[in-house]
């Protein structure tokens, strides 16, 4: 699906150009999804991690991070903040934690279900089928899964893989399956992320038929191989994708113009790198959903994938206010209700030609 005319638009950088690429992905938000923005509290219930991902500041080997795991009751407390907060859907996310028993966790998942209108989101590694399945069984709604790059050699110098494991494609086929809503996405700017395998990626989403799809700038950790220096992935400069707000803003844009009818968030990482105005520039560039955090502040700085997160120290009711600010700021409006697709019956082919 027009990978040349995708990888153009990612190495464009005329300013009325890109004016033009915004406006149509804009108008494409508008016309499939309208002009409400979904707001996804986000709990992040676990930062331990088994897995050895090279870019995130989480995994195992980072033995300097202090752990941390919330109890049963904190998450119920979160959940019920986000209702009273007025969100459609809180995010349970998390490192690969084998600490986090299914069942335990299923029971969480029936509790939210029956005490909340809440939708209920998954974000929790690469678990076994069982667990996936009883999760659902116990109520929640969607799965969340970033493939991170599309580009298989460069995935497994990345995402070290445990033999044996299915890949993270092969797991969004299956909680699709299981009747999970699915969501994925990858980072921009990784270091050996090239503008084809860029381009690629934002074809595979459509081709996944995606419900969900995040984007976010690629930002180094130092307490990690990719972040360090110790591992290098060196591509020339004019193949090399730059970690840049604008390259964000370009992925957001042809991702609205590719899947015109998913969920696309304007995400904390955009938010990171532009504080004053990253994610009204997301949603006007093609996002129609926020994630505030509902975090309990004391361990938000311990869940550091990546450094100077947005939101480390606000609480959740300035999340809140904040977020609704800056939505009706740029003449949006919170949505009621859980905000789950309205997928459309026929998909339009994408134009890129314009
Ligand atoms: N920079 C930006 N995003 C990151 N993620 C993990 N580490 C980083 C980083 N250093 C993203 C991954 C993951 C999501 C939860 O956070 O895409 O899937
Ligand atoms: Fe957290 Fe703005 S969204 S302070």
């Amino acid at each position: 699906m027009h990978i040349d005319e995708i990888t153009n638009w990612l190495k464009e950088t005329g300013p009325a150009r890109l004016d033009r690429l915004y406006a149509r992905a804009d108008s494409t938000r508008r016309q499939y999804v309208g002009d409400v923005v979904h707001f996804r509290g986000l709990i992040e219930v676990s930062n331990y991690c088994v897995r050895s991902c090279t870019y995130c500041g989480v995994r195992a080997e980072n033995l300097a991070l202090k752990r941390y795991r919330l109890s049963r009751t904190e998450i119920l407390d979160c959940a019920k903040r986000a209702a009273m907060l007025g969100y459609g859907t809180v995010v349970l996310q998390g490192g690969e934690d084998y600490g986090i028993a299914p069942a335990w966790f299923a029971n969480i998942i029936r509790h939210i279900k029956q005490e909340t209108n809440l939708a209920v989101t998954l974000s929790m590694g690469e678990r076994n089928e069982w667990d996936l399945a009883e999760w659902r069984e116990a109520g929640a709604d969607r799965y969340l899964l970033r493939y991170e790059t599309s580009d298989q050699e460069l995935y497994r110098k990345i995402h070290p893989t445990v033999p044996g494991h299915p890949t993270r494609l092969a797991l969004l086929r299956k909680l699709r399956q299981m009747g999970y809503e699915i969501g994925s996405g990858v980072m921009i700017g990784i270091p050996g992320q090239s503008y084809a395998s860029l381009a690629n990626d934002i074809a595979l989403f459509r081709e996944l038929d995606l419900d969900m799809i995040g984007v976010g700038p690629y930002i180094p950790h130092p307490a990690t191989p990719l972040g360090n220096g110790s591992l290098a992935l060196t591509l020339s400069p004019d193949e090399q994708v730059p970690a840049t707000e604008d390259m964000s803003y370009k992925v957001i844009a042809l991702t609205r113009l590719a899947c015109p009818d998913t969920n696309i968030p304007s995400t904390t990482a955009l938010a990171t790198i532009n504080a004053a105005n990253g994610r009204e520039l997301g949603l006007q560039r093609g996002a129609n959903v926020v994630m505030p955090n509902l975090t309990p502040v004391s361990c938000r700085p311990l869940y550091e994938i990546y450094p100077s997160k947005a939101c480390v120290t606000e609480e959740p009711a300035d999340c809140s206010r904040c977020l609704r600010g800056r939505v009706q700021s740029i003449g949006r409006r919170p949505a009621d209700g859980p905000g789950n697709r309205r997928k459309l019956d026929y998909r339009p082919q994408p134009q890129f030609a314009f």
